[in-house]
């Protein structure tokens, strides 16, 4: 298992590198012809993943999914958005399966992306959020370490894993400064952020102390018509979109004076993979700089829609959560100045396009009754 690893690395990069390779006689054929850069992505189904996925592809990259659960339903969804990636079954709760995940993709690239990511879900299932999003991460990182046959004395060589985790400015919770940079300490406001610190830390851990090229994004807030539906943005614009054709009268919400950097999840995928491309590993903020309230959010979405948010909108304490993150706002002059990342879709357009993206779902024929929320 571990030559095979090295081996297939040491091809590619020598490719890469254009060299003439004296152990080639080595390297089977049918590894001779795959070449490209391999990605593996955590996460694939979710609303980054796909993105991900779409972006990767288009860069050239083979790219491979992990996937969890039997007849998972969003992996038909996936397949029909993105046909040509291949798919890998695997659970972040499941070491034994991340390995043999690494060991059969054989990736340059890992892209640790899935979690649990709901915020309240965190404190409903705060062991189980523990678990995925925070132990999780040790797992992956764990399967890299083992399949490259990294220890203590033994450090990663040339053309090895590198590694991406995708870190969370709730990690900033109650915020010491705004904006919030790389050197912002974290004060984690849910099991969530508590779960995305310890990741955090350990990707940093694992730099330092194996060599391993593993880095963190740590993401703001972003958004897109793929975003789950129990998100304020995409809740609100399904909420205009029943609203604007007659399905329902009201939109429950909570906290709406909330501030948060929004951002669009299309722009932010390039960032993860530009961090993965630079010399040495370094974790970076990424985010607009521009912070909105829930309440600006309301405004942008019904007005886009011809509607006054104030006739629609309902406040219930079932929506306040136990401990709130009052507002993030990112200071992102890292990213722009050493990644060369820029966010190219401002927050009005941002709000528009999931407004049109989700009248356009519902009045062809897509069910409001599937979209119509829940408890949560
Ligand atoms: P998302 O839509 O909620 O997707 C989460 C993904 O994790 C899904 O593909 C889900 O797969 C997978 N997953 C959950 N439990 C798993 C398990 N036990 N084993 C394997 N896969 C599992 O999240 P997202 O918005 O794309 O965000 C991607 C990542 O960035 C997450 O880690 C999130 O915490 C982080 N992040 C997001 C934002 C944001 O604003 N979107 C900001 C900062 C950080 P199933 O289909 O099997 O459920
Ligand atoms: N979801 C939701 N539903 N949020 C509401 C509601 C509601 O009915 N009413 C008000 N809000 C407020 C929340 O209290 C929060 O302050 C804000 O809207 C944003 O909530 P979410 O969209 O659920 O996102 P989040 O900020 O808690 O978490 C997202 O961003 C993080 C990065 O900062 C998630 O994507 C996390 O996974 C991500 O790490």
């Amino acid at each position: 298992m571990l030559p095979r690893h090295g081996l297939v690395s040491r091809a590619r990069s020598a490719a890469r590198a254009g060299a003439r390779w004296s152990w080639c006689s080595r390297v089977p054929a049918t590894w001779e012809a795959d070449l490209s850069r391999r990605a593996l992505i955590t996460g694939i189904t979710g609303q980054d993943g796909s993105y991900l996925a779409e972006y990767l592809t288009g860069q050239g990259y083979e790219v491979w999914g992990l996937v969890r659960g039997q007849q998972n339903p969003r992996v038909r969804q996936l397949r029909q958005l993105l046909g040509e990636v291949k798919l890998v079954r695997g659970d972040l709760l499941d070491q034994g399966s991340l390995i043999s995940a690494v060991e059969r993709v054989q990736p340059d690239e890992v892209y640790n992306l899935a979690a649990i990511s709901y915020v309240p879900m965190s404190w409903q299932q705060a062991e189980l959020t523990g678990d995925v999003t925070g132990l999780g991460v040790l797992r992956v990182l764990e399967a890299i370490r083992v399949c490259s046959g990294i220890s203590a004395s033994r450090s990663p060589g040339r053309g090895q894993i590198r590694f991406y985790q995708a870190s969370s400015s709730e990690m900033f919770g109650m915020v010491r400064e705004s904006p919030q940079t790389e050197q912002t300490p974290f004060h984690p406001r849910s099991p969530y952020g508590v779960a995305k610190a310890y990741g955090h830390f350990l990707t940093q851990n694992y730099r330092e102390s194996y060599g391993m090229f593993a880095v963190s994004g740590i993401l703001f807030n972003h958004e897109s018509p793929r975003r789950g539906a129990e998100f304020v943005t995409r809740k609100i614009s399904l909420g205009v979109a029943k609203v604007k054709l007659g399905y329902e009268r009201q939109l429950r919400l909570g906290n709406l004076s909330a501030r948060r950097d929004w951002g669009f999840a299309g722009d932010y995928v390039t960032a993860m993979n530009l961090m993965l491309g630079q010399d040495e590993p370094v974790d970076y903020v990424v985010g607009t700089g521009v912070t909105h309230s829930v309440e600006d959010l309301l405004e942008q979405a019904f007005t886009f829609a011809g509607l006054d948010w104030r006739d629609h909108v309902v406040t219930d304490a079932a929506f306040i959560r136990p401990a709130e993150v009052d507002k993030l706002c990112a200071d992102p002059a890292a990213a722009r100045e050493h990644l060369g990342w820029e966010p190219k879709i401002t927050f009005e357009e941002l709000v528009g396009m999931m407004v049109e993206a989700d009248l356009e779902l519902l009045s062809s024929g897509g069910d409001a009754e599937d979209w119509v929320g829940d408890a949560w």
